[in-house]
């Protein structure tokens, strides 16, 4: 075939003098003048952790993610480390449950075991988050204990507040970096900071779960914590997906409590609110791209449908480009791999 070399053009003089393609001919200029960067240290791998020894089960709509117990989990974050991620949420899955999910307390709880573990391996070199929900401990799967509104059973709002605070003292206490509230309930983010000030972790900072939807995407993880509810559902905590300026409130909220950083979730359907909520506040945005996100590009790359490598990098970076200056992923392995 002949291939025209572009050469010398007489351009009519009327054409424009500007010519963005002139900074794409090049890949090491297209470097320089990228907006938008992705590295293992603005990513926060998810972990499930339960009981037992040499647990590692996989999940099957979670390709590649674990439930892990106490001695894998240590594993598992020394290999992630490895690769350059430093950053970690755990979600624990309890031996036994109950209506008020006592087992969260317990400072021999299994996320408590956990972080005491992680410490002791890896010192501060690590920075451990702890999720602060009730749905995984108890036998209903909400996110709080209950009582009846309007007729129905419903998460009791006030009566969840204490002992939200108590799991955060006792994560605290057992090692947590950062503690991170998901349930949605009313003044959690305040209830919580006067627990842990008084605790004596006035360092220990909170990311809240500030806006965080009713969510179809969250049906693997639910799977994976072994936390659906048993009835109803949780709409009458968690946002309704149709509204923007309800999240700017919830966030504004939380900062007023204390909120050291919030969190947008889930994030590829709600890029909207990540770059509101950056726009409009100016603090540190986390944005939690989810199980059911994760399990679509997942199933997609297994048919062979989509570039798995590129579509990943193309939404993280998406969720970036948004305003999120960290995110929570379970592609957080592959990435750090690819990026390196
Ligand atoms: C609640 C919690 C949920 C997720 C994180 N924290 C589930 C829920 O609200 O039902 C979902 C995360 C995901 O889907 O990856 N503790």
């Amino acid at each position: 075939m002949n291939t025209p070399v572009c050469g010398p053009r007489q351009a009519p003089a009327a054409f424009p003098v500007a010519r963005p393609r002139r900074l794409r001919y090049n890949p090491l200029v297209r470097e320089l003048v990228r907006e938008t960067h992705l590295s293992p240290r603005d990513l926060i791998l998810p972990l499930f952790v339960r009981h037992g020894k040499g647990v590692r089960n996989e999940i099957g709509s979670m390709p590649g993610n674990f439930q892990l117990s106490v001695d894998t989990l240590v594993d598992e974050v020394g290999a992630a480390k490895d690769i350059g991620i430093t950053s970690f949420i755990l979600f624990g899955i309890p031996e036994t449950k109950d209506a008020t999910g006592s087992s969260a307390l317990r400072d021999e709880g299994i996320v408590q075991q956990a972080l005491r573990a992680l410490r002791g391996a890896f010192k501060n070199d690590v920075l451990l988050m702890a999720d602060e929900c009730f749905c995984e401990y108890t036998d209903h799967g909400h996110c709080g204990i209950l009582c009846e509104t309007r007729g129905v059973l419903d998460v009791d709002n006030d009566a969840t507040l204490p002992i939200l605070a108590q799991q955060c003292v006792s994560h605290a206490r057992a090692g947590a970096d950062v503690i991170a509230p998901s349930g949605m309930m009313d003044g959690m983010v305040k209830a919580i900071r006067a627990g842990l000030d008084d605790a004596g972790f006035a360092h220990v900072p909170i990311l809240s779960y500030a806006a965080k939807y009713a969510s179809g995407f969250y049906g693997p993880f639910r799977d994976a914590a072994e936390s659906p509810p048993s009835f109803g559902d949780r709409n009458t905590y968690q946002m309704d997906p149709s509204n923007t300026d309800e999240a700017l409130k919830e966030v504004a909220i939380d900062l007023a409590e204390g909120a050291d950083m919030v969190m947008v979730k889930p994030a590829l359907s709600y890029l909207d609110i990540i770059r509101r909520v950056k726009d409009t506040f100016g603090v540190p945005v986390a944005a939690y791209n989810v199980s059911g996100e994760f399990a679509m590009v997942k199933a997609a790359a297994a048919k062979g449908w989509i570039d798995e490598r590129r579509v990943t990098l193309e939404i993280l970076t998406s969720i970036r480009r948004a305003g999120a200056d960290m995110i929570l992923t379970y592609h957080a392995r592959d990435v750090a791999k690819w990026v390196k």
